[in-house]
């Protein structure tokens, strides 16, 4: 093994600007010691510390279109952007090879894969022994939220994937500077990531190179984090799920925030007041589209500081702030056009690597959605000639973009502002084509807890499964959530508790932007008409603007969600706010046997809520 690091040791050693890829001088002795311990167990060819820098992704570009794991789009639609295209085993998280390695079972709970974590390590050394021979192993060291903000986390990822270092660079702040900020005492996560395919002397390699065996492992006792055999979103930019949501839901449960799967909003309203808002939607279910909407009614305003992740932490005056954790959003292509997402079309100008689109034979990318009319020729996602007779999709249903946060024209100011935003209201969506209504907003913190808890939604392509399918996805953190669902949702109580001390609680609401008809026909026009019932929302929160009780909690009247200009007759607004009393006792029978399953766990103020809303329902 040869290593790139000019000097191991010593004070002789030269500035980290004159080798690129070299170990930098000042790196902390805890990150050194654990790089060369892995290094020692995975035998890379070579070891390259990534300094963050512009030049440094262009040779890690420059290196994957040589090896053909990136193709460069044409610059002149789409400068300085690639496409990747996945081996066809690897694209989307695996839920099933997900883990969660508590020291005991329980903590890990009934919605998690637990694992042992001892016998999960000694299983981990096994795979990676050698796993790394004839590649370079990348040192990423990041810093999710802003560099030195009181309520960012840094980490240090490994990873034998040159896709995966530059989507960091982009994911997260990535580099020098974040390494900078790791002192003898800082703590850091360690995240080692590896494909699973070693390369013997002459192999020639592949474009996607992953292993049919695969591990997303987590510890939470000691935060750590090791991922085998694929090199797709989650599974492997272990910056995202694996730390921003599985370790970080366990720290913020020890040290009394919240790390979840939510965008984050500022709005502001005619009266030219501010407000920020977080909505948590399991994958695939509009996160994105929320975060960069433009509204159709006049006089709002609405700015983007995040897509996906939100960390949740009590400020000094009481408050709960939010703050983004990442850096730039890895989107569903699919469905994204100028009519459903006008600012992520804009945000896509360039500098971007999509994975697992079309590409068009003028060198640009396609995906279903993009244009009404698809082109006439394409080479789809897995390589082949596609055209619209083919029968199957062009890009892959999860095919996504990678591309810097600061790019989006909808970005706020305050997007990395170390001490987050002030938040004023929660909203928790699923993917529903019955029973639950447009919007609700629940009586209390304990209500909005319960709304969090009983959230269930219709599978995506976003993880392996089957597609359509109705699943329980409490606060869409499902498949994210480090620890115990049942005790997570004790947390959410008692943050309730806590931030009650304060002046003023953020107002939590519920939202279905996917009900159908009989006819199987959306209800809701969705997309930026979203804008009206964000105006409703925040009407709530800024003046209490009128609203009716119901069993489910406060709706709107009829005539306050403004729907001028809307198709939506007076049958379908009735449809969407109607109360099927059969079928909502069946949700809640279901929602019963959902909490049976956390035993002594489950917060009696659940079964509380559930028995109040059963008691609402059976009244005349
Ligand atoms: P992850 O990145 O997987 O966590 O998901 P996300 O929640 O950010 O997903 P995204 O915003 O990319 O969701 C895209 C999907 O939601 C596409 O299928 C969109 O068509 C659909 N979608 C988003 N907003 C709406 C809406 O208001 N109405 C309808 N009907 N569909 C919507
Ligand atoms: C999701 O599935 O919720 C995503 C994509 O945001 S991934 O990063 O792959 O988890
Ligand atoms: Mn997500």
């Amino acid at each position: 093994m040869t290593l790139t690091a000019p000097n191991q040791t010593g004070s002789s050693t030269k500035p980290q600007a004159a080798e690129p890829g070299a170990k930098p001088k000042n790196a902390p002795a805890s990150v050194v010691s654990w790089v060369e311990e892995i290094a020692a167990l995975t035998t890379p060819e070579s070891i390259h510390w990534c300094d963050g820098s512009a030049e440094e992704y262009e040779a890690i570009t420059n290196l994957m279109i040589k090896a053909g794991t990136l193709i460069r789009l044409n610059p002149e639609f789409r400068p300085y952007s690639f496409l990747a295209r996945s081996d066809a085993e690897d694209v989307a998280r695996v839920e099933a090879r997900t883990f969660i390695c508590s020291a005991s079972p329980e903590d890990a709970g009934p919605t998690n894969n637990w694992r042992d974590p001892v016998e999960m390590k000694e299983t981990l050394l096994g795979l990676f022994r050698g796993s790394m021979r004839g590649r370079t192993m990348y040192v990423i060291p990041f810093s999710l939220g802003p560099l030195g903000s009181p309520m960012s986390k840094l980490g240090v990822q490994v990873t034998d994937s040159p896709y995966v270092a530059a989507s960091m660079k982009i994911m997260t702040r990535m580099g020098i500077a974040a390494l900078n900020l790791i002192g003898p005492n800082t703590q850091w996560v360690p995240a080692v990531h590896g494909v699973g395919a070693p390369l013997e002397p002459g192999q020639k390699d592949v474009p996607w190179p992953c292993n049919s065996t695969k591990y997303i492992s987590h510890f939470p006792e000691s935060r750590e984090i090791w991922s085998y055999g694929s090199s797709y979103g989650g599974n492997a930019l272990l910056a995202k799920k694996a730390f921003a949501l599985r370790i970080a839901s366990v720290m913020a449960r020890d040290e009394g925030w919240l790390a979840e799967h939510m965008l984050i909003l500022k709005v502001t309203n005619p009266k030219g007041r501010v407000f920020h808002v977080a909505a948590a939607f399991p994958s695939a279910c509009g996160k994105t589209n929320l975060a960069m909407m433009r509204p159709t009614i006049p006089g709002w305003k609405v700015e983007t500081i995040g897509d996906d992740i939100a960390w949740l932490k009590p400020g000094r005056d009481g408050r709960l702030r939010a703050i983004n954790p990442e850096a730039g959003f890895f989107g569903v292509a699919p469905g994204t056009s100028p009519k459903t997402n006008p600012i992520a079309v804009e945000t896509l100008w360039g500098n971007t690597i999509f994975t697992n689109v079309a590409l068009q034979d003028n060198g640009d990318v396609w995906w279903e959605g993009l244009t009404d009319k698809a082109p006439d020729h394409l080479i789809d996602w897995q390589g082949k000639d596609w055209t619209p007779e083919s029968g199957t999709p062009a890009a892959h249903p999860n095919s996504r973009f990678t591309v810097a946060a600061s790019q989006a024209p909808s970005i706020a100011s305050s997007w990395d502002d170390p001490n987050g935003v002030v938040l004023d209201a929660i909203i928790f969506g699923g993917r529903r084509s019955h029973n639950v209504p447009l919007v609700v907003e629940a009586r209390d913190w304990e209500h909005g807890v319960y709304m969090g808890a009983t959230i269930s939604s219709e599978r995506t392509a976003a993880a392996e499964g089957t597609v359509g399918e109705l699943r329980r996805d409490p606060f869409a953190m499902m498949p994210f959530c480090g620890y115990n669902m049942a005790d997570y949702w004790s947390h959410w109580l008692s943050m309730g508790e806590t931030l009650r001390k304060s002046a003023k609680v953020p107002r939590i609401f519920q939202v279905n932007w996917f009900r159908k008809g009989e006819d199987g026909r959306f209800l809701w026009p969705g997309f930026a008409e979203n804008s009206r019932v964000l105006a409703w929302i925040l009407d709530r929160v800024d003046a209490n603007a009128a609203a009716k009780d119901t069993p489910l909690g406060l709706v709107p009247l009829a005539e306050g969600i403004n729907r001028e200009g809307l198709k939506v007759t007076d049958e379908d607004w009735t449809e969407l706010f109607s109360v099927d009393r059969e079928a909502w006792f069946e949700e809640l029978n279901g929602t019963e046997e959902f909490f049976a399953n956390f035993g002594e766990r489950l917060p009696g103020a659940l079964s509380r809520q559930l028995g109040d809303i059963r008691n609402r329902l059976s009244q005349p």
